[in-house]
């Protein structure tokens, strides 16, 4: 398998902190980019000495980020939380004595050392300095700390160094970096203990004929991110999808399906879970009768008789264990409050996550949501707009606060 196949969809944060060698991780998060992955720079101030925000904004396509508290914040302060979570791995290239020491401290004075802190994914840190600083015991002692934690440490090569002098202390070439990363992410383990979690998504497809059939807009963008962070939060995630073409998240199990009645079988199946999340977009309609062979057209009009699926969420409400914890979501372009809690209460559920399609922010498809959440126990939580990924982790902040910190 080469590198390629084996970043693609991958999500990465780079770190980059303040030594000459910051301009080889522009060419860094370039491959990375290249290979499929996403990418999130993070800059310590004083790599803003070396490499702009600007040249690295426009080849991650995500806004730089350096202070963990920023000017312009909009309330979003959780972000090193959410990228710690968010990423497949992080790499901290290069990482100078200082930043390194921070590192095994465990010092949290900017974006890139708190996402460290937070970083439930694998770390790949890439030191790079002056030959005396890199051989200096306390550097090696930091190395040998961080290393005896699990993180993965790149030797620095030897060869002409900035200050002239030669010897170790060279950042690995950017090719060599991306390499290590693509191994690390192959060998990563994913988690199989905690609570079970299912998770539905995506859209279902109700056929008409062979060849027609009924579906909706939902992409499963929202259903895919909830399992992802589920597993990156520690529970075991079972992800029931109607048809998409996303790809699994990383350690969760995926059962595909096409039409509401085996997505209701699948569920049903699996009932038992501690969590389950009804995100997918089931059909309320099938066809009355699926013609055997393609409808042929008349000169008239035709009428086609729908007839009801099973409403899963509403069966599972029926039949729910007391201390698990069901989450629905409604999509509402009209009454949208009142719309949300007739299914709270009438689908006996505990939360239900409100969206409406219609406003700035929201919608199908990859890119924000903005959605309310409404609890059994009368709580109301609008949270504002953010990615699908955030909104996700902070659905299962909500709605799960004992579970999550448990997991
Ligand atoms: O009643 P409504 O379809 O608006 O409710 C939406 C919620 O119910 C979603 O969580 C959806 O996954 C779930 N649902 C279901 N079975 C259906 C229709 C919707 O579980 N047949």
């Amino acid at each position: 398998m080469n590198a390629k196949s084996r970043l693609n969809g991958k999500r990465f944060v780079v770190g980059i902190s303040g030594g000459i060698a910051a301009y080889k991780s522009v060419e860094l998060v370039r491959m990375l980019r290249r290979e499929g992955a996403e990418v999130q720079v993070l800059l310590t101030p004083d790599a803003h000495r070396f490499v702009t925000p600007l040249t690295l904004g426009t080849l991650s396509e995500r806004e730089v980020l350096t202070e963990i508290f920023p000017a312009n914040e909009n309330g979003s302060w959780t972000k090193h939380v959410h990228l710690g979570l968010w990423a497949d791995l992080m790499i901290v290239a290069p990482a100078t004595a200082n930043t390194l020491s921070k590192l095994v401290s465990g010092v949290c004075d900017s974006m890139l050392t708190a996402v460290a802190l937070s970083a439930r994914c694998p770390m790949l840190v890439c030191p790079a300095m002056d030959h005396d600083m890199y051989e200096h015991p306390s550097t090696q002692d930091n190395l040998e700390t961080l290393r005896s934690r699990g993180t993965t440490v790149m030797d620095a090569p030897e060869g002409l160094l900035a200050s002239g002098l030669t010897g170790k202390g060279r950042l690995p070439e950017p090719v060599d970096i991306v390499s290590t990363a693509a191994v690390i992410l192959a060998y990563s383990t994913p988690r199989s203990s905690g609570p079970q979690v299912l998770v539905t998504a995506g859209p279902t497809r109700e056929s008409l004929d062979p060849v027609r059939y009924i579906t909706n807009r939902s992409s499963g963008t929202m259903g895919f991110e909830l399992a992802r962070a589920a597993q990156r939060l520690g529970y075991q995630v079972t992800l029931v999808a109607g048809p998409t073409a996303l790809e699994t998240p990383e350690g969760v199990a995926r059962v595909d399906v096409e039409t509401a009645r085996e997505m209701h079988r699948v569920v049903m199946d699996n009932r038992n879970a501690d969590v389950i999340i009804m995100a997918a977009a089931v059909a309320d309609y099938e066809a009355g009768e699926v013609a055997g062979d393609k409808i042929k057209k008349g000169d008239g009009d035709l009428t086609l008789t729908l007839r009801r699926t099973p409403d899963i969420l509403r069966e599972l409400g029926t039949l729910r264990r007391e201390d698990q914890v069901l989450i629905g979501f409604a999509l509402e372009t009209r009454d949208a409050e009142k719309g949300a809690l007739n299914k709270l209460h009438g689908k006996n559920v505990d939360w239900i996550v409100l969206n409406n399609p219609t406003e700035a922010g929201a919608g199908f498809g990859p890119g924000t949501n903005k959605v309310t959440l409404f609890g059994r126990d009368g709580s109301v939580e609008p949270l504002p707009t953010m990615s699908k990924a955030d909104v996700a982790l902070a659905i299962l902040g909500v709605a799960l606060p004992d579970i999550s910190r448990e997991a």
